[in-house]
């Protein structure tokens, strides 16, 4: 699949946590389609794998090291990304952190952390950003995650953060959406080859029984998700704004607890 070479052309992408995984797909999909980016993340040495990575595309790239529970290092980074490469017409804020651990061993600090980086650590990504926005014509893009709505064992911590990350999308779309300023969410499925599933799927059975397990009998790829970011970004999208947008091969939709295997059960015992 491909999009129109130059779809994004002279517009400047800030990418928070674009360093590894999807977000770095998300940079490098804007990249390619054009857009000058910056990515900012809190490893010095991921940020200079990323800009390196980012620049073979023969734009301008930035990057710079930051956390996103820093605010003032937030405005730092975004004051630095806008002098060098301009008003921002992309935000993507995906930087997030996860570990599976159930809510009667988890820690005050082990819970605040997670809802820091995610929630808290996307309002100070867009909270600094607003006022670089170029607008009208911003695409802000928050990613989510499935625990947003779907409530799973170890992941309390995760659920109550990226819930969060939803509500501020569409708190954001409406407020700001009279500026020209679109404001939507990204929910990636399990995504092939990231730290998210190798953290939450340790084993390779593990893995195999999740891509199994899905409405379209695999994971998904970085590309896939990175494809609903270009579209977010584009003109194609002008009057998409609040959309939680699942990127997922239809999991949300149960594909997980689908009685394939009881079914097939009772046809064996059927001799069928
Ligand atoms: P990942 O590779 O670990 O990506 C996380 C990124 O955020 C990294 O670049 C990391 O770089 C950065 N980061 C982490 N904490 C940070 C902080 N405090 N401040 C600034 N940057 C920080 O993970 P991923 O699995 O691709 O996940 C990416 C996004 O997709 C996350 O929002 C996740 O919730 C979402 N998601 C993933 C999946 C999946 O299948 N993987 C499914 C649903 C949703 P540094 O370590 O250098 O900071
Ligand atoms: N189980 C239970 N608690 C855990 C944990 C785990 N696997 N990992 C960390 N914690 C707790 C710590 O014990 C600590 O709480 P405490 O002070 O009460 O002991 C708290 O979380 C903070 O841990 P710390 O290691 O200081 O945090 P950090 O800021 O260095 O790292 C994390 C943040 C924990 C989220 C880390 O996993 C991370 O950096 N993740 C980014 C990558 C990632 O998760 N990618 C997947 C995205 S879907």
């Amino acid at each position: 699949m491909t999009f129109v070479q130059g779809l994004l052309k002279g517009k400047v992408a800030f990418v928070a946590g674009g360093t590894s995984g999807i977000n770095l797909a998300i940079a490098d999909a804007l990249a390619q389609y054009g857009a000058s980016v910056c990515v900012m993340s809190r490893d010095p040495a991921k940020v200079d794998t990323a800009t390196a990575h980012l620049a073979r595309h023969g734009g301008e790239v930035r990057g710079y090291p930051g956390d996103v529970r820093d605010f003032g290092a937030v405005e730092r980074v975004v004051g630095s990304a806008t002098d060098a490469l301009g008003a921002f017409d992309i935000v993507v804020s995906g930087a997030a952190g996860n570990f599976i651990c159930p809510a009667n061993k988890l820690s005050p600090n082990g819970f605040r952390v997670v809802v820091d980086i995610d929630l808290i650590g996307t309002f100070h990504v867009l909270r600094a950003a607003y006022g670089s926005l170029r607008r009208p014509g911003a695409s802000i893009i928050n990613i989510s995650a499935p625990q947003s709505t779907e409530a799973f064992w170890g992941q309390a911590h995760v659920s109550a953060a990226k819930a969060g990350v939803d509500m501020l999308t569409r708190s954001l779309a409406v407020e700001w959406g009279h500026e020209g300023i679109r404001v939507n969410a990204i929910v990636p499925g399990p995504i092939e080859g990231t730290e998210g599933v190798e953290r939450l799927a340790p084993t390779p059975e593990i893995r195999e029984a999740w891509g199994k397990a899905n409405p379209m009998r695999r994971t998904g790829t970085g590309a896939e998700v990175a494809n609903v970011a270009l579209f977010l970004s584009s003109e194609a999208a002008s009057y998409v704004n609040g959309a939680i947008i699942y990127c997922d091969g239809g999991q949300v939709l149960g594909g997980a607890r689908d009685y394939r295997e009881s079914w097939e059960a009772l046809q064996a015992a059927k001799g069928g």
